[in-house]
């Protein structure tokens, strides 16, 4: 430990700390026996890091705080096989800062070189302490520790995006249709409150029909569940063709609440690479199939040819902000299971979420209502799971500039969306 090997004048009894001199250019930023598998954030400079050692009792590895795919933060990865492995999509970092794995991409892929993270200088443990280096140092090794333990800098927050972020707030959302309410929580002579680009309102049924105060635009019902546009929308609603389909059954998740802004969580409802890593119960594959975005008023959609052994096609289908379907057809029995996704940003740092499963059984059977009733609550734990993952993000919305991340083949879907609402936001 730091206190039985360092170097500091004494003093009578009284150890006189021998201060880290910042013109050396090394930061103590964690106690050794405090690094081990799991990345440690740390701040050096005012930079934020992780430390980590990639293998029980290797030495330590310092790395920039998130990672350059979709900049979660690196402290929430976790070591395979001797390398870092962020947790939203298994980008996998060595102990040079080089991606070595980007599995969406197959095994034959290469990783972007931009995907590379750019280490500090140096790192080095003496005294029990791990030091830092950000930047080159004519001093070629840490300080020693003086008679009281050095103490680190308080971690920095991991950089925000250079660029503009969509966030929950963002002027242009006043031009859009939101859902606001569950129909069925919405009774006849009844109300509800609730809050929807920072503001309450207050929505209510008279005759049937919902109307909300502060008046707004528009008010309207459909797919189950209220809308409020607080100004003339640019955009319409978006069509589920299943919902008229006589045959289909529908399920409801309970609605669920999370901190992450409405754009994120978009964001992973079109993205596939994620779901080996995020859902590991789920049965998918590592690559992400080719597939074409075709532009649509008011968002986009695409469909899937079936991979490789399999005989499923893949429809996605958005509509801006935050409407969002995802079909699944079985192209041997003609069962089709629908999911309809809808965001109501509430606050900066809430979003509800409403989802809708829409079930045909083979041959057009209707499904029976046991087996609905699994597959909503498969649905409600992959949404724990996608809401959980959010959690980890620390973003104020998504990133709109390109460069602030680093989008491969996979990542088309969420290419359009940002597209999308970079449209929205400056009034398209
Ligand atoms: S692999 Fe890190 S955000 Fe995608
Ligand atoms: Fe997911």
């Amino acid at each position: 430990m730091a206190s039985s090997r360092t170097t500091g004048t004494r003093t009578g009894s009284r150890s006189v700390l021998r201060q880290p001199d910042p013109a050396t250019g090394w930061y103590p930023v964690a106690r050794s026996a405090d690094v081990g598998t799991t990345p440690v954030p740390v701040g050096a400079a005012g930079q934020a890091y992780v430390v980590v050692r990639l293998r029980p009792r290797a030495e330590v590895t310092a790395l920039p705080a998130r990672c350059p795919h979709r900049l979660v933060p690196l402290a929430a990865a976790t070591v395979v096989d001797g390398r870092l492995r962020c947790g939203y999509h298994g980008w996998q970092f060595n102990a040079e800062g080089r991606c070595v794995d980007v599995p969406s991409l197959g095994a034959d892929g290469t990783p972007p070189p931009r995907a590379d993270l750019s280490l500090p200088w140096a790192v080095e443990e003496r005294d029990g302490w791990v030091w830092l280096a950000p930047e080159r140092t004519s001093v070629t090794r840490p300080p020693r520790a003086g008679g009281a333990p050095p103490v680190p800098e308080p971690v920095p927050a991991p950089p925000p995006p250079a660029g503009p972020v969509f966030g929950n707030l963002d002027p242009s959302l006043d031009a859009a249709w939101h859902p606001v309410a569950l129909s069925s929580e919405l009774l006849e002579g009844g109300y509800v409150q609730t809050r929807l680009l920072g503001r309450t309102w207050t929505v209510h049924r008279r005759d049937g029909a919902p109307d909300a105060d502060p008046p707004a635009w528009g008010v309207t019902e459909r797919h189950g569940l209220v809308w409020v546009a607080p100004a003339e929308p640019r955009h319409g609603l978006l069509d589920v063709p299943d919902a008229d389909e006589p045959r289909a059954t529908s399920g409801w998740l309970l609605p669920a609440r999370t901190t992450a802004p409405a754009g994120l969580l978009a964001d992973a409802l079109l993205d596939a690479a994620h779901v080996p890593f995020v859902h590991p119960g789920a049965a998918a594959g590592h690559v992400v199939p080719g597939h074409d975005v075709a532009p649509e008023p008011g968002g986009f959609s695409s469909v899937q040819a079936p991979g490789p052994g399999s005989r499923h096609r893949v429809t996605h289908r958005y509509r801006a902000p935050f409407q969002l379907l995802l079909r699944v057809e079985d192209l041997d029995s003609g069962a089709v299971r629908t999911v309809v996704s809808l965001l109501q940003p509430e606050d900066a740092d809430s979003t509800r979420v409403y989802t809708r499963l829409l079930l045909t059984g083979p041959r057009g059977r209707s499904v029976p209502r046991d087996v609905v009733a699994a597959e909503v609550a498969a649905a409600q734990a992959a949404l724990a799971e996608d809401l959980a993952q959010q959690a980890t993000m620390a973003s104020a919305g998504l990133p709109l500039l390109p460069r602030d991340e680093l989008h491969v083949p996979a990542d088309r879907l969420g290419v359009a969306l940002r597209r999308a609402l970079a449209d929205l936001a400056v009034g398209g």
